[in-house]
């Protein structure tokens, strides 16, 4: 587990430097050739399948626990009936999505909203793929207090959570397959159909949040998977916020110190920037950045990377930089990172993971 997390956080840093130039130079290409119909056509692929990189990256860091989390309370029955219509569009009209919610009580917890519904997502075209014919689909939210040897069985301490049970009337599984569906590439699907990375990233971020999963499956029968999470006690202290986050100020013309050490994702940020109204100085190392924030006056925001050579990382610079001019915006952008556990105890900036959008990258700046 542990080499697999090393090995998956280094490919994840080079890889989002690689698929942030991929991304943000077709994006800019399809951007300024609207009307191209043969560009595009050949261009948008390429894009889609960038961004198929970048979710595979994102699945490998989640199935290590290397991924940063970022958990806010919410109420996981909302959740579940805010992503239904989402679920049935993915299912043929053979195929029926039943939710059953116990007593419209609030099941709060504090977690990764948007990781819960990928996760939701996949377990259902999990149960979709097992489905040949008609079949049903059950998604059921209640509160489930376990003793010691169900506790055991989850891998949790004893006591009450959050369950959610996916069951369907599908082919089932075999015991030798139910042993391996948490390997990491392990997938009985063709070719194309199937990573085999579904469920280890689903089981990474359940026990990254503190929960447990268990698979029930009977060849010929169906499947239940169940997910157990830990209720979030501190409600109503701590305010139930909503996924949607709209971008707010906007800074266009205040001009932007770039520091990165990749000449090809400094080239495509610093086009992004300039599309979004933004002059752009450049610099490629931490203490070359320093001198020209010395130096440069009108310099208002700072979008460094994390990892570059010399003996200041991006987030050591941020931090002096911060202190020399406290009202410069700061935006750091990492290819790799847990930025939950770096944040502890320091200042926190506006963070942006690559590869990133140029509408991502208008969010930061707003924001930052
Ligand atoms: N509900 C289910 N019913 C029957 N088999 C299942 C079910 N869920 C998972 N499996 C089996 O577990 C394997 C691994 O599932 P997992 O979601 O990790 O990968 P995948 O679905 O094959 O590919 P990916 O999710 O990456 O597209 C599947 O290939 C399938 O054999
Ligand atoms: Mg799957």
């Amino acid at each position: 587990m542990e080499a697999i997390g090393q090995l998956s956080s280094g490919i994840a840093h080079d890889f989002n430097n690689l698929l942030t130039i991929i991304i943000g130079n077709l994006n800019l290409l399809i951007d300024k050739n609207p009307t191209n119909t043969e560009l595009i056509e050949l261009a948008s692929p390429a894009l889609d399948a960038g961004k198929r990189g970048a979710q595979l990256i994102q699945r490998l860091l989640s199935f290590s626990r290397q991924q940063p989390l970022k958990p806010k309370v919410i109420d996981v029955s909302t959740l579940v009936a805010d992503i239904t219509p989402l679920l049935e569009r993915s299912l043929p009209s053979r195929i029926k999505l039943a939710i059953e919610s116990k007593g419209g009580q609030p099941l709060i917890a504090r977690i990764d909203a948007h990781q819960l519904e990928n996760a939701l997502l996949n377990l259902i075209v999990n149960a979709r793929d097992a489905i040949s014919e008609s079949g049903l689909i059950v998604i059921r939210t209640d509160t489930k207090i376990l003793n010691d040897t169900e506790a055991q069985e989850f891998d949790v301490p004893a006591g009450s959570f959050i369950s959610l049970d996916i069951s369907d009337n599908g082919f089932g599984m075999e015991p030798d397959i139910v042993s391996r569906i948490f390997e990491p590439f392990f997938t009985t699907k063709d070719f194309g159909r199937g990573s085999g990375l579904g469920l280890s990233m689903t089981y990474g971020f359940v026990k990254q949040s503190g929960g447990g999963i268990l698979v029930r499956s009977e060849p010929g029968q169906g499947t239940t998977i169940t997910i157990v999470l830990p209720i979030h006690q501190d409600y109503p202290e701590e305010q139930v916020i909503g996924e949607s986050e709209q971008p707010t100020i906007r800074r266009e013309g205040q001009l932007v110190l770039l520091v990165e050490d990749d000449a090809a994702v400094r080239e495509i940020v610093r086009k992004q920037l300039m599309e979004l109204g933004h002059p752009v100085i450049e610099s490629t190392n931490a203490s070359e950045a320093m001198r020209l924030i010395n130096q440069v006056a009108d310099i208002s925001i700072l979008l460094t990377d994390v990892i570059m050579p010399g003996s200041q990382n991006g987030r050591e610079l941020a931090q002096e930089a911060k202190i020399r001019k406290p009202s410069l915006h700061v935006i750091i952008m990492s290819g790799f990172e847990d930025l939950n556990k770096s944040e502890i105890n320091r200042p926190t900036f506006t963070s942006l993971s690559k590869p990133f959008t140029k509408k991502q990258l208008a969010f930061a700046l707003g924001k930052a």
